[in-house]
């Protein structure tokens, strides 16, 4: 655990780094505390509500307005500007002066969970740029895996099998003040692989309370991979917008107890989320936002929850799951899929390329679109393509197709319409992607019914009936189309 870059140090200078960090945490503190000059800093933390027992819990300090002053401390101790360096305590010019990288700052030491002090994090008192400053990354500190509080959190972590990350430094320190223990911060960033990986040795049950904002929300996301890691889903506590935990707190502590009691799960969070980016009054909209959905819901390993969050995405467009069902596999197809740039005047092998290329004459000529009077737009695979199909269908065939395509899918009928056309045989091929593209959903359509039966309860009879009967269906399909597509074979050949 934080420890990059660890191998190429030996335990015992590592320890030494720990020891060279500890002498300064000392000295921070002790200034904090005593030195006349930190008295804005006593002021700054008093005005935030910072408890005296907080500033000795986090060991808070304070580091002098002075360039020497820690450089000076510890080489007194016996530690030498090169070693010192390493910890980032020290820092060195272009024209090779040592100096205090922190200086005129509110330090607060971060911790490893064996309370060894691996970094730290400084606070301007004042509005100046950066607010903060940290320990760069060192062989004891990386600030990505860091979780800080960690230390006073392990326990109350494990007591209430239950963990709460943050984002800021105060957020922590006002957690713990109002006794909410369990609590650590990320430090500003999205969650980390590596954090989590720390965390679920405690608990399995992990609670985000980031920022609700764009950024933040979009930093939650991203966090949804780990659930695999931890082996559970992720919560998600939301703070009303503008307000962190710091300000809650303050504010009324049974506040953030409700907030934390009312965390979701991190999925349920993003659906929701999400929603808003789309006006789902509309098919593009609907489309469009499944799709989005469908693919955080592809990197759920679960099936259980996969199956869970199939059916609400289901309930808020109003979608079949079936359907769903099937863009999932879809997206698992055209993860391998073919750029459009290398989609030739042949077709194809893939199918997304054959509804690609179906699609461009279907709109080109009106007149042919008899020849596949048995596609149907569920047959697409493609949202873009489906969504098309129907509209030109519900539509005159005089109608300028150009001008009742709806706006998000331009784009894509106007690559539809770059396809180089062929420029014989028309009907045949026209025919022969009509089946291919069936076959491909029948088959797909069919592998989801079995799955469905193999799934079934004892008891269902009824339905599996059901199922039973469609997959006879589908395979006397299958069967007309396979003959179909050697006749065409035949013919071609003639
Ligand atoms: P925020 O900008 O949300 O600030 O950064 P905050 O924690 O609410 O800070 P206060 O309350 O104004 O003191 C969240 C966290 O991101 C990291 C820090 O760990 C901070 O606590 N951060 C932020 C940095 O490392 N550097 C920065 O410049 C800003
Ligand atoms: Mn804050």
């Amino acid at each position: 655990m934080n420890n990059i870059g660890a191998s190429s140090k030996t335990q015992e200078q590592r320890d030494t780094l720990f020891q060279v960090n500890s002498a300064a945490a000392r000295l921070f503190h002790d200034l904090l505390l005593n030195s006349p000059q930190a008295e804005k800093a006593r002021q700054y933390l008093g005005n935030r509500g910072v408890s005296s027992t907080s500033v000795s819990d986090f060991q808070l300090g304070f580091a002098l307005p002075d360039w020497q002053h820690l450089k000076e401390h510890l080489n007194s101790q016996g530690y030498q500007d090169e070693f010192v360096l390493e910890t980032g305590l020290l820092a060195k010019s272009d024209s090779g002066r040592i100096y205090d990288r922190f200086r005129d700052k509110l330090m607060i030491p971060i911790f490893d969970h064996k309370s060894r002090v691996i970094g730290f994090g400084a606070r301007t008192m004042d509005d100046t740029l950066p607010k903060y400053i940290n320990s760069p990354d060192s062989p004891t500190f990386s600030k990505s895996a860091a979780l800080f509080g960690i230390n006073m959190a392990v326990s109350d972590i494990r007591k209430s099998d239950q963990a709460i990350i943050v984002e800021g430094y105060f957020d922590v320190i006002a957690s713990h003040q109002a006794g909410f223990k369990n609590t650590v911060a990320s430090m500003g960033t999205a969650i980390t692989e590596s954090q989590v990986n720390t965390l679920r040795k405690l608990t399995k049950n992990i609670i985000l309370a980031l920022d609700a904002d764009e950024a933040g929300a979009e930093a939650m996301a991203r966090s949804l991979p780990h659930e695999a890691v931890l082996g559970n889903e992720l919560k998600v506590a939301v703070a009303p917008a503008g307000q962190d935990p710091d300000d809650i707190i303050r504010k009324n502590p049974e506040d953030w107890n409700s907030l934390i009691g009312e965390a979701k799960p991190l999925m349920e969070f993003i659906i929701e989320r999400t929603s808003h980016n789309y006006d789902l009054k509309t098919a593009g909209g609907k489309s469009k936002f499944s799709d989005e959905i469908l693919n955080y819901i592809a990197a759920i390993k679960d099936p259980v929850r996969k199956g869970h969050y199939l059916a609400e995405l289901s309930r808020k467009v109003a979608i079949d799951t079936a359907e769903l069902q099937y863009g999932l596999n879809r997206l698992k197809r055209t993860s391998s899929k073919a750029s459009p740039e290398r989609v030739g005047p042949a077709i194809a092998a893939n199918s997304t390329s054959i509804e690609d290329y179906l699609l461009s004459i279907y709109i080109r000529h009106p007149e042919l679109r008899a020849t596949c009077q048995g596609m149907k737009a569920e047959f697409f695979a493609g949202t873009e393509n489906r969504e098309i199909f129907k509209k030109l269908n519900d539509t005159s065939k005089n109608a300028d197709s150009a001008l009742v395509i709806e706006d998000v899918f331009r784009p894509h009928y106007d690559y539809l319409m770059s396809i180089q056309e062929p420029k014989a045989l028309l009907q045949e091929r026209l025919t022969e992607c009509a089946l291919r593209i069936e076959e491909k959903y029948l088959k797909s359509t069919a592998s989801n019914i079995k799955t469905i039966l193999e799934n079934l309860e004892p008891d269902a009879i009824e339905e599996s009936e059901r199922c039973q009967h469609r997959l006879i269906l589908i395979n006397q399909r299958l069967a007309d189309i396979f003959r179909s597509k050697n006749e065409l074979l035949r013919r071609s050949r003639r």
